[in-house]
């Protein structure tokens, strides 16, 4: 029985990950801030809920050691993270620290914490949640853009320290999930922003032909069982349609399409 080991599996995409793997026949750690948010999934058999917030590096260790006393891991999903959008000049510090702790520096630790596992076993696959946003800017969300983006170049750089060890690391790169991060994300778009901000969520239907958290999940086990050596999955037909015109039209062409929208 193969394990795949969950980060931000209390609800969303890790928790559609989780009962998916669940329901294949894998056995599933779900890890979560709050594991009383896991008690439905702690009753299913072969599902393992623990406790993790990925800003905490002890809590890390210890919780990939809790995790490898059950048994040999086959596949990391670094599903936490949250939004953060506005103009950079109305966001505290804090708040952009807070985001790159979760979002980037969180992906980063828990692979760490198993690369010696995975190297031991010579085996093994990290799969890390971006997004749209990693892969093309959507205006004001600049902080959200970075912490993505950089998961997808750490991801292709990794892609050849971990080859050394016969370690596969992939992306799945969603657009629009309807899950709570709509809820979760902290926004704080000042008054002298806000008719630009409108006009560029006007320029993006995204709305019409988003994911749910299940549709994206069958794409984690995808790239988790295909065997391949694929770097990112473009995952969900707003993303597929925004990303194709994005390749068709060369970095600099779309940017300057889209600042006619936004910039006025
Ligand atoms: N929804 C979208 O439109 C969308 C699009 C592209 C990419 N994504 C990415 O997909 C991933 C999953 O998002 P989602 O749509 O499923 O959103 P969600 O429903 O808000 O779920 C996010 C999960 O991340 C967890 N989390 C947040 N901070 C954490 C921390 N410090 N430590 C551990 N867990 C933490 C949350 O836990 P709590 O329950 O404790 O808050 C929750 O389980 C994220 O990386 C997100 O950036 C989402």
């Amino acid at each position: 029985m193969k394990t795949i080991f969950i980060t931000g599996a209390s609800t969303g995409l890790g928790k559609a990950t989780a009962l998916l793997f669940h329901s294949k026949g894998w056995k599933v750690i779900a890890t979560m801030r709050d594991v009383t948010k896991g008690s439905d999934l702690a009753k299913l058999e072969n599902i393992t809920v623990l406790s993790l917030d990925v800003t905490d590096p002890a809590q890390i260790g210890e919780t990939a050691a809790k995790a490898l006393t059950l048994g040999a891991v086959d596949v990391v999903f670094n599903n936490a993270g949250y939004g953060l959008g506005g103009p950079l000049e109305n966001l505290t510090d804090s708040e952009i620290v807070q985001l790159f702790d979760t979002n980037m520096l969180g992906t980063i630790r828990v692979t760490k914490a198993f690369v010696p596992h995975f190297k031991e076993r010579r085996q093994g696959l990290f799969i890390a949640a971006t997004s749209m946003a990693g892969l093309m800017a959507v205006p004001f969300n600049t902080i959200y853009n970075a912490s993505k983006f950089a998961i997808e170049g750490w991801t292709e750089g990794m892609f050849y320290e971990l080859g050394l060890f016969n370690i596969g690391i992939k992306t799945v790169a969603p657009g629009i999930i309807k899950s709570h991060f709509g809820e979760n994300a902290i926004w704080a778009v000042g008054e002298e922003y806000k008719e630009a901000f409108d006009r560029s969520m006007a320029s993006f239907d995204f709305r019409s032909y988003f994911s749910t958290p299940e549709m994206i999940a069958d794409i984690v086990y995808e790239a988790a069982t295909d065997g391949k050596k694929q770097l990112r999955y473009v995952a969900g037909e707003d993303v597929n349609r925004h990303f194709a015109q994005y390749e068709e039209l060369g970095r600099q062409g779309y940017v300057d399409q889209l600042a006619t929208k936004v910039i006025k």
